[in-house]
């Protein structure tokens, strides 16, 4: 992935290290993680901010976990100007934590934000941020695998105003949730065949909030239904299959591993990214191509495509099980969790320091600047 020039803030010169507010230590020392995690249901005990006004970026802070004041007429809550990000912490066996492709995910906010025209956060202030997050919280990084602490990096307008141009005031936040994988055992898909969740020349392939909200009623919908998440497809034809909410899609057809090619629209996972080396590297032969739904669902009728999956940061990689049309009729691939469970734990293993890692993508969590 291209490194992108920041456009409206400088990198900026060296940063003042972060301060660390009163009560960060007793939070993290009285913080029981629960048995169940879930995903997002549970919050870690301290989060970081750092504020831009005036064309420059302020010192972070490290405070204890809670509730923090905005504007009602922030831009952000009328105006969706905010981008955001989702990596983990893992520490399975290990006292110390580490994380997984810190900087895919610092050129991905890069470019949301420069998409959005807000404020690139400086890569030193992203690593500092996550750094002091997973530093303060590595007692309580739950340790089996599968598990990890959930980083979510947020950028966002607090200027109050209708007019409408960009914010002139930002915060830079990371908030942390211990967690599972996002869902357990195979997906039920809903095939999402009215509604759109983005379109090229949108912000589909950013990770703006903007792209989350429509996407919702077909997302409740689903789970109305017993499904567990719905599937998007192009927004010109309906025909193109884009992504799952939140996670990128995989079929397997015959020795081929065959997925979305990324069309300005679909969200450039980077565990999609990780997928694709880690398959070539074990022999697959990787196809990214338009890949349209009805296809899809014929090869899966007449076992061409044995296997479909979905994988996302928070999903890790899923099986999926079936997927449905609105009427209910469903399809069902043969082979559920054959070729998905090999690539997952083949990831699982690099980014749980398992396993020797060959494309240096783990980094370990710098350890705090001495008191
Ligand atoms: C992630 O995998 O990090 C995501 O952002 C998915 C989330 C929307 C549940």
């Amino acid at each position: 992935m291209a490194r992108p020039k920041p456009t409206v803030t400088p990198a900026g010169a060296a940063r003042q290290a972060y301060r660390v507010a009163p009560g960060v230590a007793e939070a993290v020392a009285r913080y029981v993680l629960p048995e169940r995690l879930g995903f997002g249901l549970v919050t870690a005990p301290v989060m970081y901010r750092a504020d831009w006004a005036e064309g420059e970026w302020g010192a972070g802070t490290l405070t204890p976990y809670g509730m923090i004041e905005i504007a009602p007429g922030a831009r952000a809550l009328h105006y969706s100007e905010l981008v955001f990000e989702g990596l983990k912490a893992y520490r399975v066996g290990r006292d110390w934590p580490n994380l997984f492709r810190p900087l895919d995910n610092w050129r991905r906010l890069a470019r949301s934000a420069e998409r959005l025209a807000m404020p690139v956060v400086p890569e030193a202030l992203f690593l500092e941020a996550l750094d002091a997050v997973a530093g303060a919280c590595a007692p309580v990084i739950p340790g089996r695998s599968g598990q990890a602490l959930y980083l979510r990096p947020f950028l966002f307008g607090t200027e109050s105003g209708y007019l409408l141009r960009n914010s002139t005031t930002f915060s830079f936040m990371v908030i942390a949730n211990p967690v599972e994988a996002y869902a357990s055992g195979a997906l039920r898909v809903t095939i999402e065949r009215a509604d759109v969740r983005a379109a090229v020349g949108g912000v589909g392939a950013t990770k703006a909030a903007a792209n989350y909200a429509p996407s919702l009623r077909a997302s409740s919908a689903a789970l109305a239904r017993g499904y567990t998440v719905a599937l998007w497809l192009d927004a010109r034809e309906h025909r193109l299959i884009q992504e799952l909410s939140g996670m990128n899609l995989f079929a397997v057809f015959g020795g081929a591993l065959h997925t979305p090619s990324l069309d300005g629209a679909i969200l450039p996972g980077i565990t999609r990214d990780s997928l694709i080396a880690l398959a070539r590297d074990q022999g697959l032969e990787v196809v990214e191509r338009p890949l349209p739904i009805d296809e899809l669902l014929a090869a899966i009728g007449d076992g061409r495509c044995s296997e479909v999956f979905a994988c996302g940061t928070a999903a890790i990689v899923a099986p999926i099980g079936v997927l449905a049309e609105a009427d209910g009729r469903e399809h069902a691939p043969r082979a559920v969790d054959v070729v998905a469970a090999r690539l997952r734990e083949a990831l699982l293993a690099i980014q749980e320091r398992r396993a020797p890692d060959p494309h240096g993508w783990t980094r370990d969590v710098a350890r705090p600047p001495a008191a």
